[in-house]
């Protein structure tokens, strides 16, 4: 099996101590570290923005880590800049909140960011279909989005299945990413349907045991 990555989602950090708990996950390897931007509109939450991510951009250069930023917003289009001068090495955007989704995966990319995208677990592949070829990142939400801690849509395997198959097919270089519902006990069949990313939040931060211990039970689950 290729070398999964891992994406600590940090909605579920505990923010009075963030950087530690941040710098615990990339002492113990994670590669990426997920941002997950809610603007109480476009999904019922409110969660952070680009401070957050210049507050942490440092740290993250120090282990030459990819900031993952995931928006979900309305009109994200007016805020690519200011992510993207915050220090997000990844935008990804939703094709429910882009009325040209083209157009905004450009957009990212000019700024100097790596352009991603993604859909609801509802919402169809056939929506992403013609953009995938244009982006560095492809997730699969299999929760739908707004909060961590909920459960894995099962359906959504097939679609990262799906997305691996025409990622190969077309010898893209674009990771896969998944985000939600991501446990020891499912994270081997996500990455077997083709996640080269996996996001965790609550299984990472609000297991009842250290970081530490549930990236390593993570890991374990892929043999990596
Ligand atoms: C959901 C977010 C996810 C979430 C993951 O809207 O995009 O990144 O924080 O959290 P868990 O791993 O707890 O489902
Ligand atoms: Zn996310």
């Amino acid at each position: 099996m290729a070398k999964v990555k891992l994406a600590p989602s940090i909605l579920s950090a505990d923010f009075a101590c963030l950087g530690e708990q941040v710098e615990l996950c990339l002492e113990e390897g994670c590669e990426f570290v997920h941002v997950d931007v809610m603007d109480g509109h476009f999904v019922p939450n409110i969660s952070m923005g680009p401070m957050v991510v210049k507050s942490l951009k440092p740290l993250l250069a120090k282990y030459n880590a990819v900031m993952d930023v995931h928006l979900m917003i309305t009109k994200p289009d007016n805020y690519l800049k200011e992510f993207a001068e915050a220090g997000a090495d990844v935008i990804t955007v939703h094709v429910e909140s882009c009325g040209r989704l083209g157009d905004t995966v450009e957009m990212i990319r000019s700024h100097g960011v790596r352009p991603g995208i993604t859909l609801n677990p509802d919402t169809k592949l056939e929506k992403i279909l013609e953009v995938i070829p244009n982006v560095d990142l492809v997730l699969i939400m299999s929760v739908n989005p707004g909060f961590g801690g909920q459960k894995f849509v099962p359906a959504t395997m097939k679609k990262i299945a799906d997305v691996r198959k025409i990622l190969d097919e077309t010898e893209s270089k674009a990771e896969l990413e998944v985000d939600g519902g991501i446990k020891v006990s499912n994270v081997r069949s996500v990455v077997e349907a083709g996640a080269s990313v996996v996001v965790a939040g609550s299984a990472i931060f609000s297991s009842g045991t250290t970081i530490e211990h549930n990236i390593a039970e993570i890991r374990k689950a892929v043999d990596i």
